[in-house]
């Protein structure tokens, strides 16, 4: 028998631990739709903020070949607008859609909420670690009490689970703690990590915004040393590990540190949506190969020693 990749995530239910990552595409229901066909197990959408963003000017993005930079702007439509994709998908996608939650203060934060679980998402990620937004994000997030309260908010509004993604400054025990103290589900770690690139010929940052974030294969190894220290302190928080999964043996480092699930963020811009396929038949292909019935065996596996 082929072995299992089916996961629990705080009470979602996912047909293998590879998620669409926040922000990295856009969030039409034909696009959510073109991420179920490619195999994903959950999808996560841009982050919605309640009015319509237009994003910084170009440039936006850049491949540093060791990593990507960016600082997109959280561009996105506005809750109004994406509540008519959200429907559709509620009402046409098998697989789970995890609605990310921007906003400047907590008010933002419920009235996004609201309206997104009115539309029908199946849970609610709280964006507390965008390094590049004024007054969004890691602003946001930096403030503990702040991010706790709305935490708190979130949860009284919502019996669907509610995920805090974080940055790795806030990838810390003793904050995962208290996140979950105030009612996070779980937690989805990490974000991209604030940077900056020159160039040399022109003299000046690439970035239109100066500072961007990182991410990529070079930022696995930070990804993977945070996950695993919330899963030695905290053996049962549910945890979402994103940060460079460029094919199966990076998710599946991921899991091994202790993640239940996978975010596959900026990958997809050099392989697209195939990934999904190769990260799906490499974990099954050595879960059989050693012998393991489920992948879920393999959470935290890492740790026993
Ligand atoms: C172009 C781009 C846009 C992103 N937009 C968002 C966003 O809107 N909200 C969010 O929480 N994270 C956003 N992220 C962060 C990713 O979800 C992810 O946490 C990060 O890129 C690390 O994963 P990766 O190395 O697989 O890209 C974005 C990343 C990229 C590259």
């Amino acid at each position: 028998m082929s072995p299992d990749l089916e996961v629990e995530l705080a009470r979602l239910r996912l047909r293998n631990p590879a998620i669409l990552a926040s922000g990295i595409l856009g969030s039409s229901y034909g696009l959510m739709r073109r991420v179920e066909e490619a195999g994903a197990g959950a999808i996560t959408t841009k982050t919605i903020t309640r009015e319509p963003r237009e994003g910084y000017l170009n440039p936006v993005f850049v491949d540093l070949e060791f990593g990507y930079l960016n600082a997109m702007g959280l561009p996105n439509p506005g809750i109004t607008a994406f509540k008519m994709e959200l429907r559709r998908a509620a009402e046409n996608i098998r697989i789970p859609v995890i609605v990310s939650i921007g906003g400047r203060d907590e008010s933002e934060f419920i009235e996004v909420a609201e309206q997104a679980l009115d539309a029908g998402c199946n849970a609610i990620e709280l964006n507390l670690s965008c390094p590049h937004v004024g007054g969004y994000g890691l602003e946001i997030g930096s403030d503990i009490r702040l991010a706790c309260n709305i935490i708190r908010s979130i949860k009284s509004i919502s019996s669907r689970p509610v995920f805090a993604k974080i940055s790795v400054y806030q990838a810390r025990p003793d904050i995962v703690s208290r996140y979950i103290g105030s009612g996070a589900d779980g937690v989805t770690a990490i974000n991209t990590i604030r940077a900056a690139a020159i160039s040399v010929e022109s003299m000046t940052p690439i970035l239109s915004n100066i500072f961007g974030g990182l991410s990529g294969p070079c930022i696995r190894p930070i990804a993977v040393a945070a996950v695993y220290e919330i899963r030695r302190e905290l053996p049962d928080v549910p945890i979402i590990g994103v940060g460079g999964v460029d094919g199966w043996r990076a998710a599946l480092e991921l899991i091994l540190a202790g993640a239940n699930a996978v975010g596959v963020g900026s990958a997809i811009a050099r392989k697209d949506l195939e990934i999904f396929r190769e990260i799906i038949e490499g974990l099954r292909g050595f879960l059989a190969s050693r012998g393991f019935k489920s992948i879920k065996e393999l959470v935290g596996y890492a740790q026993r020693l």
